[in-house]
């Protein structure tokens, strides 16, 4: 099979003919019938992910139809056209017996722990635990980022900080990740702030929701934070950073008001200094969102189905698997463009 390799971190990607992976015992073979470019895949490209093993095949958030089931799979059937959180969880630790497979003890991840959905074909482990059947009704580049950036924004947003309806949220970054959030924010009902430093990504922040954005590519971290406290009139209930930045993550939490609660979804390449004297102080709540287990998407399906969230409208590029290498360089180097890049691998 074709599928996007790199040899070293840092190392320009290929596409090169590979093995098609076989199902071991408990794990399906999934034909990739569309898979998202995420800012998480250039962060493991740079080595930021001490999981990895070289030589990799990057891709985590995708869907595809069952093409071949491993020995005792007896719920799936080949052809299903289905996704899977990236976070695959084990099924049987006592985080996932709690319902919290999103941070399994055991977990897999495709593109991360083993080689990923940059493919023809990709294995998803402990199957029966985490592939989601979806209709065909669901376009493939929804059902795609349902397996990363939208999945971690909405339980970022509705499972960890429970934002309600007229809060107000502020976003800061609004990318994949980002949008996604603007989005699942004003489906909430609540009201939603945008900010990004590239002003296509605010015009797709505005049509995903959000009231207001700010354009913080001329302003001070201070000038961002006093912005957000004048159109909220005094803070934030929530803010999410979807950048993994120290300084945007600082901003997000000190836009806050009292009592406010952070969520975290961008990833560092080491850890941040957190003013934690605001969090002392506010009583601020520090919230983490690591993906979204299997048992939470029904719900969140449910509202896709019922045209309130319409995860397919992030998407703005679609390419072939040739065009990944130079989409990824583009991406490590903030030359992305904004919105939710497609790969359609065949
Ligand atoms: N926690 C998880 O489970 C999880 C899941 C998915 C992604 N992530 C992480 O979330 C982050 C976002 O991923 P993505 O794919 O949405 O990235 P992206 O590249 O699509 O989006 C980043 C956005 O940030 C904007 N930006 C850059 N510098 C900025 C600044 N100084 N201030 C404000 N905005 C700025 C960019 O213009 C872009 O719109 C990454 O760190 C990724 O690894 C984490
Ligand atoms: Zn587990
Ligand atoms: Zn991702």
């Amino acid at each position: 099979m074709r599928a996007v390799l790199y040899e070293s971190f840092g190392g320009v990607p290929r596409v090169v003919d590979v093995e098609k992976p076989a199902a071991g015992p408990g794990a399906v073979v999934i034909q990739v019938l569309a898979t998202g470019l995420c800012q998480s895949d250039v962060h493991a490209w740079a080595g930021h992910d001490p999981g990895i093993t070289l030589p990799h095949v990057p891709g985590h958030e995708l869907v595809g139809r069952i093409s071949e089931l491993g020995a005792g799979v007896s719920t799936l059937r080949v052809g299903q056209r289905v996704t899977v959180p990236f976070v695959c969880a084990c099924g049987d630790c006592p985080e996932c017996e709690g319902g919290n497979g999103q941070v399994c003890r055991n977990q897999t991840q495709p593109g991360f722990t083993h080689w990923g959905s940059f493919a023809e074909y990709v294995s998803i482990e402990s199957a029966e635990v985490n592939v989601i059947p979806i209709p065909d009704s669901l376009d493939p580049g929804a059902a795609a980022i349902l397996g990363c950036r939208f999945a971690t924004a909405f339980r970022g947003l509705v499972g960890q900080a429970r934002l309600q309806p007229d809060e107000w949220a502020v976003v800061v970054g609004c990318g994949g990740v980002g949008l996604s959030a603007v989005m699942i924010a004003a489906a909430v009902g609540a009201r939603v702030i945008g900010v990004d430093i590239a002003t296509d990504a605010l015009e797709l922040a505005t049509a995903s929701g959000a009231e207001a954005v700010i354009d913080s590519s001329g302003l001070s971290d201070d000038e961002v934070v006093a912005r957000v406290r004048e159109v909220t009139g005094g803070g934030a209930a929530v803010s999410v950073e979807a950048l993994g930045r120290e300084n945007t993550t600082a901003t997000a939490i000190r836009s806050l008001a009292r009592r406010g609660r952070h969520v975290q979804i961008g990833l560092y390449a080491g850890d941040p200094r957190i003013p934690m004297s605001d969090v002392i102080a506010g009583e601020l709540t520090l919230l983490g969102s690591h993906g979204m287990a299997a048992r939470h998407y029904p719900a969140m399906l449910d509202i896709i189905a019922s045209g309130k969230l319409r995860p397919e409208e992030l998407i703005t590029r679609r390419i072939s698997l040739d065009e990944v290498p130079a989409a990824m360089i583009d991406l490590a180097n903030a030359r992305n463009t904004a919105g939710v890049t497609l790969i359609v691998p065949s």
